[in-house]
């Protein structure tokens, strides 16, 4: 049963990573009608041409491919169907978190924030072709150590200025951490990239929890520095954000509630 194969293939690929899963989606034995309904039914990727990308990573809702677009470097996010979730609502889940990630760049991008251009949206793959950023992860360059002490202060105000625009725009980014923002090499601009979770909102206590994600993200990939990264982090948002001061306040009850969380266990 081709069904069977490919759930069985999944729950491989979920188990093994992201090597497994490799193998072209139209790698199924079904027959052709067969095959088509599945694809109607699951609204999987119908051409999605895998052997002219490489996959880049895997994550829980979505495979990064690396390619070109018209002869561009370009990041291709294609979100796939969650097995266990009726398929109707799985597609309508799927196209509906498409359509809020390609909204929420452009919304990010109209208040001078960077984010990767976006080349192309295709619904039939549910797929994301944008730009490719090259560049490095705040992860990635904060371990590293080869940025020097004005490089650090001014990528970590830098990170502080850019979050306190999308706040005050109403977009808060719902994953803020250090491997979801890249440094571009050629102009060393900051660059935000997967929001997949973004949504609008004005409400404080959502960019409290914003910040709070980014504070934890410090502390769990930075050790003993990240602290102090952050509060230079803070301290330029608190300049920057003309909304800071409500936000702020209820950052510190976000903060202090994740604190009584922790010691209770
Ligand atoms: N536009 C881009 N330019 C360069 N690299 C990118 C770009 N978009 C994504 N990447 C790389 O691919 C990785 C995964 O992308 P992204 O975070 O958008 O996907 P995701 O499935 O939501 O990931 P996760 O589940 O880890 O949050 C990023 O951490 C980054 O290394
Ligand atoms: C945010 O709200 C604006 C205005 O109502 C809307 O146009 C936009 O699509 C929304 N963005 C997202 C990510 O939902």
């Amino acid at each position: 049963m081709a069904a069977t194969a490919t759930v069985a293939a999944t729950a491989v690929a979920a188990a093994v990573g992201a090597a497994a899963v490799a193998a072209p989606p139209q790698a199924t034995a079904a027959a052709p009608a067969e095959q088509q309904q599945q694809r109607q039914q699951q609204q999987q990727p119908v051409e999605f041409d895998s052997s002219r990308y490489t996959l880049h990573s895997q994550g829980a809702e979505a495979r990064v491919w690396e390619g070109t677009f018209l002869s561009r470097p370009a990041i291709i996010k294609q979100r796939f169907s969650k097995k266990y979730r009726h398929p109707q609502l799985d597609g309508k889940l799927t196209a509906s978190r498409l359509k809020s990630e390609v909204r929420s760049m452009l919304k990010a991008r109209k208040l001078g924030v960077h984010t990767p251009v976006v080349y192309h949206v295709d619904h039939a793959t549910s797929s994301i072709y944008m730009e490719r950023v090259q560049g490095h992860s705040l992860k990635t360059l904060l371990h590293g150590g080869q940025l020097g002490g004005t490089g650090l202060e001014e990528l970590l105000v830098s990170v502080g200025r850019t979050i306190a625009k999308l706040h005050d725009g109403g977009l808060v980014h719902g994953d803020l951490t250090t491997s979801n923002m890249m440094m571009r090499t050629e102009d060393r601009q900051l660059v935000l990239i997967d929001f997949g979770l973004a949504y609008n909102s004005t409400i404080p206590e959502d960019k409290g929890v914003d910040l709070y994600v980014l504070e934890r993200a410090f502390a769990s990939a930075h050790a003993e520095e990240g602290a102090a990264m952050f509060e230079k982090v803070l301290e330029a948002y608190r300049r920057a954000s003309r909304q800071w001061s409500a936000t702020l306040n209820r950052f510190a009850e976000v903060r202090m509630r994740g604190r009584k969380r922790a010691m209770v266990g």
